[in-house]
């Protein structure tokens, strides 16, 4: 049998005793692997409430640690926010309410909308305001999702819960028979590493060697949960991966080696399922996946270590707390079959989508986007060398990088300097046209808009949304400590 310490992601690792000591261990003792059901986002249909949608960014109350609540934020809940149900070619009308005591602003990542409505950096809410976005649903099915977005808070904003998700409709998933009863066999789940301290708070750092790393907690949380449970029917089940962690990379697999099967990568459905045993997925990703359960054993999702890849400046050199920052591998939760569950979905549909290979030819420009670290990779812009930023500049918000046109193609050549970095463009999807000089895994060759680069990456960036240059959209790391560090450009598109 599995002992109880070490099997949770983070609890009993080597980092934790270190920043920790024995509170970290104290906090072990205190969660009962697998005990706590799996908390289910409410599900929050635009449609059944004439799409009107209104939520609100609070402080909450929320309980990682059984018995322990601590301060956190969440939209119109404690921690996180409800999962938004739109439907193409609805208009749905929104109202953020801002109930904390900073400028937020919430970003609707995925979604197809103008720059104006998009939610950006530059679309603050002040305390006791509201904002009253109009969004235009007109884009396939996905698993898209909303966050703070305000400049040089985002990152904690997020950590602290000001993240949820968005599901879009247009009949496909219907069409084809895959699951979707929230719930029971369409599952979201929230991945998203935390730090506590010896009371069991939230510990933010941003600041340091984690402007480099990002930060990186020693526990894992399953929307909200550490270790949870889940039950599903005995047939196929669709899970709805997030990745709203603020840094790190989940490599995520079952610990019986069950296949699985990937059917959508962020802004549609593949072609057809890829069958994978392992999978990454890095923050601001989303990936849904089919798991037949028909055998009726139980399964235990479990997470690899997160390879920095850091190169020469690797994890060892960067010295206490940072070193380990990410050792933890584990076990993030169980699926557990009740057999009294109805199953709706019992194979896996060969053929999803009829999506056109994407055709470079089409392109009308190619730029170059090199993510560089800046100086010693420590993100210092003080003149001695480069600021962390993109081609050697960091962001700056009065600055225009790249003007483009609508219904144009380009093709966006992006290289990752001394580790991976998980590249996002608000406002576009793209195809990846090759990824370290190669045509891409089946898994990534689908409609994305963030994408984890270990190797320099051809993107065929498609735009179809406006932005101008009082309201232009990013593109940036979604290590949300690089972001705000000034790996993030700006663009228009007219
Ligand atoms: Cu998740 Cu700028 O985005
Ligand atoms: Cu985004
Ligand atoms: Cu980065």
């Amino acid at each position: 049998m599995l002992s109880r310490r070490g099997l949770i992601v983070g609890l009993g690792g080597l980092a934790s005793a270190a920043i920790m000591g024995r509170a970290k261990l104290a906090i072990a003792a205190q969660v009962e692997p697998f005990s706590a059901p799996l908390p289910l986002p409410s599900l929050l249909d635009a449609r059944r409430q004439g799409n009107r949608v209104k939520i609100a960014a609070r402080e909450g109350r929320h309980a990682f640690i059984p018995g322990i609540p601590v301060r956190t934020y969440g939209y119109s809940s404690d921690y996180l926010g409800p999962a938004i149900k739109v439907y193409r070619g609805d208009t749905v009308q929104i109202e953020v309410e801002n109930k904390i005591d900073r400028p937020t602003t919430v970003h609707w990542h995925g979604l197809l909308v103008p720059a104006r409505d998009d939610g950006g950096p530059r679309s603050l809410i002040h305390p006791s305001q509201v904002w009253r976005p109009e969004l235009k649903v007109d884009q396939p099915e996905a698993t898209a999702w909303f966050h703070a977005h305000p400049h040089h808070d985002t990152a904690r904003q997020v950590y602290m819960g000001l993240a949820g998700l968005m599901l879009i409709e247009d009949g496909t998933g219907l069409r084809l028979g895959l699951p979707r009863d929230y719930g029971v066999d369409d599952l979201p789940l929230i991945l998203q590493d935390r730090q506590f301290d010896a009371a069991g708070r939230l510990v933010y750092f941003g600041g340091g060697p984690a402007r480099m790393t990002g930060m990186r907690g020693d526990t894992v949380v399953v929307n909200g949960a550490i270790a949870p449970n889940a039950k599903v029917p005995a047939g196929i089940v669709r899970l709805r991966i997030l990745n709203a962690a603020n840094a790190r990379n989940f490599d995520l697999s079952f610990a019986d080696g069950r296949t699985f099967h990937v059917i959508a990568g962020g802004g549609g459905y593949l072609r057809g399922p890829v069958a994978m045993r392992s999978l990454v997925v890095a923050p601001g990703e989303r990936f849904e996946v089919l798991v037949d359960f028909s055998d009726g054993r139980p399964a235990v999702l479990q997470t690899a270590e997160d390879d920095l890849s850091m190169g020469m400046m690797g994890p060892g050199m960067m010295g206490p707390p940072f070193g380990r920052r990410s050792p933890a591998s584990g076990s993030l939760m169980r699926f557990e079959v009740n057999p009294a569950l109805s199953i709706k979905a019992k194979a896996i549909p060969p053929t999803l989508t009829t999506h056109v290979a994407p055709d470079r030819s089409r392109a009308v420009a190619r730029r170059r986007l090199t993510l560089n670290m800046g100086m010693m990779g420590m993100g210092m812009g003080d003149g001695m060398g480069s600021p962390m930023g993109i081609n050697g500049r960091a962001f700056d918000p009065t600055r225009i990088d790249i003007e483009a046109k609508i219904g144009t193609a380009e093709i966006w050549s992006v290289a990752p300097v001394m580790m991976a970095h998980p590249f996002h463009i608000h406002g576009a999807m793209f195809n990846m046209l090759s990824l370290g000089g190669r045509s891409p895994p089946a898994h990534l060759a689908g409609a994305k808009d963030t994408v984890l680069l270990r190797e320099p990456a051809e993107l065929l960036v498609q735009f179809t949304q406006m932005a101008t240059r009082d309201k232009p959209f990013v593109y940036h790391c979604h290590i949300l400590e690089h972001e705000e560090a000034g790996m993030m450009g700006q663009y228009i598109a007219t």
